[in-house]
């Protein structure tokens, strides 16, 4: 049987990450596209020149043409500006608006029946302007940041706890933005909530670098933000649906009425295999939780009423 096929659109730091993490561990055929001509193409073939090193049998290629895209199962779009320092997500809205509109309409035309993740920022807008623009079914359409943002909150957690970071199995909901909420008495450590493992304040100063770690990253960084934890987290949800394997991730999908949210994209825990996104199981969460979840959606539908202003 044909490897899967997935299409990176942005060959920049994410995409080309998430393009090598995704032919490394032979997850699928990949194409690589970009509009800077011969850099897809270069990073791609640079890439299969490490195939006989590190043994993979995927393929992967990279192009400036869309008709080399065709019949893709995953598109995952990475393609627009990253933050600087001092800027917020927000910032970036109008920029790459333009920019994703474009590309979800070349992509939806070529891949009819693909599952779109959208990473550029700010994620839930994008999501909610892909959905819009591709014509799909909103549960082919999701956005990748609950992975990463649970990622940072598992890893400052173990930090703390001195344990094994695989270990901790994080939640965060929300909208990707520095509202984002932090589920401590979801959040476990073999089986332990971390509210029984730590005090409170410590617990909520962890809350907070984690709704923070991605200015924290541009920060240091200074000319861009993270890609190593967003590729491997793009990574995890694709996995998740070429195999088909009805995993729950949090991410970022359209709400239907689950915590009294509806007819917005938002981040939330939800099931994920071949058709996109399967189920969003509802979780137990507390009322100051819940008001949070739900401011954090409303931030989102004012960002997706700038974009019908345009
Ligand atoms: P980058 O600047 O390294 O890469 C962006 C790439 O997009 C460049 O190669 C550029 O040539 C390409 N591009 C621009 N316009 C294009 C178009 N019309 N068609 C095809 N390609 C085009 O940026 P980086 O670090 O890869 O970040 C990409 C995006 O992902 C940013 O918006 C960033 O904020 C976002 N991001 C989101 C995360 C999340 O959790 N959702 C995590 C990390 C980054
Ligand atoms: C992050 O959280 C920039 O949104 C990106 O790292």
């Amino acid at each position: 049987m044909a490897n899967p096929k997935v299409t990176v659109v942005g060959a920049g730091f994410v995409g080309a990450t998430t393009a090598q993490r995704l032919v490394e561990k032979e997850l699928a055929d990949v194409v690589l596209i970009d509009v800077v001509e011969g850099m897809p193409q270069g990073k791609a073939l640079d890439m299969m020149e490490s195939a006989p090193v590190e043994g993979f049998h995927t393929r992967i290629t990279g192009t400036n043409d869309y008709a080399d895209t065709k019949n893709s199962d995953v598109v995952v779009i990475t393609a627009g500006l990253a933050r600087k320092p001092g800027m917020s997500r927000d910032d970036l809205l109008l920029k790459n608006a333009e920019i994703v509109g474009g590309i979800v309409e070349q992509c939806a035309a070529h891949s009819p029946r693909a599952i779109i993740i959208t990473v550029t920022n700010p994620l839930d807008a994008m999501t909610y302007l892909a959905w819009k623009k591709s014509g799909f079914a909103n549960s082919r359409v999701l956005g990748m940041a609950g992975v990463l943002d649970s990622a940072r909150y598992a890893y400052f957690l173990s930090e703390e706890l001195l344990c094994k970071p695989g270990d901790v199995e994080a939640l965060v909901f929300g909208g990707h933005g520095d509202e984002m909420v932090p589920v401590p008495q979801l959040t476990k450590v073999k089986g332990r909530p971390v509210t029984e493992l730590l005090e409170p304040e410590v617990i909520e100063k962890i809350n907070q670098r984690a709704r923070v770690g991605g200015a924290e990253i541009v920060a240091l960084l200074k000319t861009g933000s993270a890609y190593y934890a967003p590729s491997s987290s793009v990574v995890q949800m694709v996995k998740a649906i070429v195999q088909n394997t009805a995993e729950i991730l949090p991410c970022c999908v359209y709400m239907t009425g689950q915590y009294g949210i509806k007819d917005v994209y938002c981040g939330v825990p939800a099931r994920l295999g071949r058709e996109g996104v399967l189920e969003i199981p509802e979780y137990k969460l507390t009322d100051d939780q819940k008001k949070a979840l739900a401011a954090s959606a409303e931030q989102v539908r004012e960002n997706c009423a700038k974009l019908q202003k345009q």
